[in-house]
């Protein structure tokens, strides 16, 4: 797939999870493979041109995380496109405009989910964000669209302004199959997404919603007929989702699920990448945080995340994760309750 002259090597995405697919993460993700590009959380535009540490650590990018889009937020009345520039100067290899955060501190801000309002102006700020860009980066940087279907059920606007986006010049929209005011809630409509694919000439749409394992990759792009699909919350509890799909859209079968030592190895991977390149407390707290999601595929394993919740320092979460690793845990992927009972009378 490509967006504009930006190859991918897979149609899959990370999704941009603010708070959640830093730096570490995405480094994470595409290590453990299958990853076409990952995205960074939803960037303020003046907050980076002025330097402000929190969104520069959230722009934070390297070698290892490429090709990588930035994605910005804002309005008219936002240094938009100066901070597109910024971005390029440092390592986007895509622009994306957030068209869909419903959060309030976005939304009120007139920005995110609020684009979707008042399409005109939108795609006037769309207009000057592709005509920087296009100047500063000679054509070789794509710039790209995340919406929703519309604001509300009376509002449906995805299909005419994925249309107006693409005549604009956006290289690919990405559509989370709701509505700004369904937030989170309900199930994402698929076949709403297929609309929208109806509605462009050429450009990829990308689908986004409720992808929590690699079947649903194939189900989503037959349902709706999108090119790429875009994983967010799923890819937070199993971050292996982006091989396994890729393998199915390769072969017709879903790729193997990692062994339970192979995902302890992940998680060690993972704190390794945090103690890196996060800053402290970050770090420690991010891991804190992910243990109960990563644990939710490892069966019995309440002790082992009940230490790296609460451990104070990196070495304290290794040791323990350590000690859940057995040779014979290569051949299953989760432990099962007899294990565990065995594994505690010893
Ligand atoms: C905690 C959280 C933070 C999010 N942050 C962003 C963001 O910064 N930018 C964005 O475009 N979408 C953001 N999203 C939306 C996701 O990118 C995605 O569209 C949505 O979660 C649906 O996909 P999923 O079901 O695969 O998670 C966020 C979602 C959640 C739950």
């Amino acid at each position: 797939m490509h967006l504009g002259p930006v190859h991918l090597e897979t149609p899959l995405l990370l999704a941009p999870i603010a708070g959640y697919c830093d730096l570490p993460f995405r480094i994470l993700c595409r290590e453990l493979g299958g990853v076409g590009i990952a995205y960074t959380d939803l960037l303020n535009s003046r907050a980076l041109l002025a330097g402000v540490q929190k969104s520069l650590n959230l722009a934070q990018t390297n070698g290892m995380d490429q090709p990588v889009g930035m994605q910005l937020y804002g309005n008219s009345e936002d240094p938009l496109p100066e901070a597109a520039l910024w971005a390029i100067d440092h390592g986007a290899r895509v622009i994306d405009i957030n068209m869909g955060c419903p959060v309030d501190k976005v939304a009120k801000k007139n920005g995110g989910s609020l684009l979707l309002r008042d399409c005109p102006s939108t795609l006037r700020l769309v207009d000057r964000i592709i005509a920087a860009v296009d100047r500063h980066s000679h054509g070789r940087v794509p710039v790209t669209a995340k919406i929703r279907l519309g604001w509300d059920e009376g509002s449906i606007v995805g299909p005419s302004l994925a249309r107006d986006l693409e005549k604009a010049g956006i290289a690919a929209v990405t559509v989370h199959g709701r509505t700004t005011v369904q937030r989170f809630s309900g199930q994402a409509n698929w076949e709403a997404i297929g609309e929208v694919v109806a509605a462009v000439d050429s450009i990829p749409v990308i689908g986004n919603g409720d992808v929590t394992e690699a079947v649903h990759v194939g189900e989503l792009m037959k349902v709706s007929g999108c090119q790429g699909v875009m994983i967010g919350r799923g890819a937070l509890r199993t971050p292996w989702i982006f091989e396994q799909a890729r393998i199915l859209l390769e072969t017709g079968e879903v790729g193997p699920e990692p062994s339970f030592n192979q995902k302890c190895s992940m998680i060690l991977r993972h704190i390794d990448l945090l103690d890196r390149y996060a800053e402290l407390p970050f770090g420690i707290r991010s891991m804190q945080q992910r243990i109960s999601r990563y644990g939710k595929t490892m069966g019995h394993v309440k002790p082992l995340k009940e230490v790296v919740r609460t451990a104070e320092d990196f070495e304290t979460m290794r040791r323990e994760v350590r000690r859940w690793m057995m040779p014979h845990r290569d051949q299953v992927s989760s432990i099962s309750r007899g294990e565990y009972e065995l594994q505690k009378a010893i």
